[in-house]
């Protein structure tokens, strides 16, 4: 099993103190950090944008993986880019223009990651896989943190898997929603290489101590 990374979610940080809840948390051990965006529009939520980015970005010390839950989704890309994003994701279902999409993404020579929901069929990377860097599964519906894992995953993990090494490609194959030290096994057993963990880590009393314990378990 290649390395874990885990992506602590900010949706659960202290937003009065989000320059110091980066830091912290990539000093508690934080690959990436998880940047979800929502419009109130394509899920029922609103968070933050290429504001909030580009004030955090110089407290990132890793790369910053922005997952776009917005419809339309295009208009915000050049601005993610221009903001610090080292990674961007977006919804097939929030694009016209799926491949249109990726390539501007890629154009601003950002990695492309392509989000499938619990319910969104994997046909969705029939022709789009060789251009991703990574595949973002849904373990929850989008839209909220602290939600449960939807054990359904699973299997849809494995089955991403397989074409991913089918693939030949080094393409990430990202987790996100409801992952918890006490699942993160099954999640990396599956074949998950990057966990994302919002509450698991936020709302624990040491970052550290729940980066750790998710990371240990996953490589199990
Ligand atoms: C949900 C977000 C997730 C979420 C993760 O729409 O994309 O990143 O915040 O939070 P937890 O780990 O609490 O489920
Ligand atoms: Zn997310």
């Amino acid at each position: 099993m290649s390395a874990i990374r885990i992506a602590p979610s900010l949706l659960s940080a202290d937003f009065a103190r989000l320059g110091d809840e980066v830091r912290s948390v990539i000093e508690a051990g934080a690959d990436l950090i998880h940047f979800d965006v929502m419009d109130n529009h394509y899920v029922p939520n609103l968070t933050i944008g290429p504001l909030v980015c580009q004030a955090i970005k110089p407290h990132a010390t890793v790369p910053i993986d922005v997952h776009l839950m917005v419809k339309p989704v295009d208009a915000l890309i050049p601005m993610f880019a221009q903001a610090g994003a080292d990674i961007i994701s977006f919804h097939p279902e929030a694009s016209e223009h799926v491949d249109r999409t990726i390539q501007l993404i890629r154009s601003h020579g950002i990695k492309a990651g392509l989000v499938l929901n619990p319910a969104t069929p994997l046909n969705v990377l029939d022709h789009v896989l060789d251009q991703l860097d990574l595949v973002l599964l849904m373990s929850v519906n989008p839209g909220f943190g602290g939600q449960s894992f939807i054990e359904g995953t699973l299997p849809k993990i494995e089955a991403v898997r397989r074409l991913i090494d089918r693939s030949g490609r080094d393409v990430w194959l990202e987790v996100d929603g409801g992952v918890k030290v006490d699942n993160a096994q099954r999640v990396g057993a599956a074949g998950a290489d990057t966990l994302v963990a919002g509450s698991a880590v936020f709302n624990s009393a040491s970052y550290a101590h729940a980066i750790a314990g998710i990371r240990d378990n996953a490589r199990l």
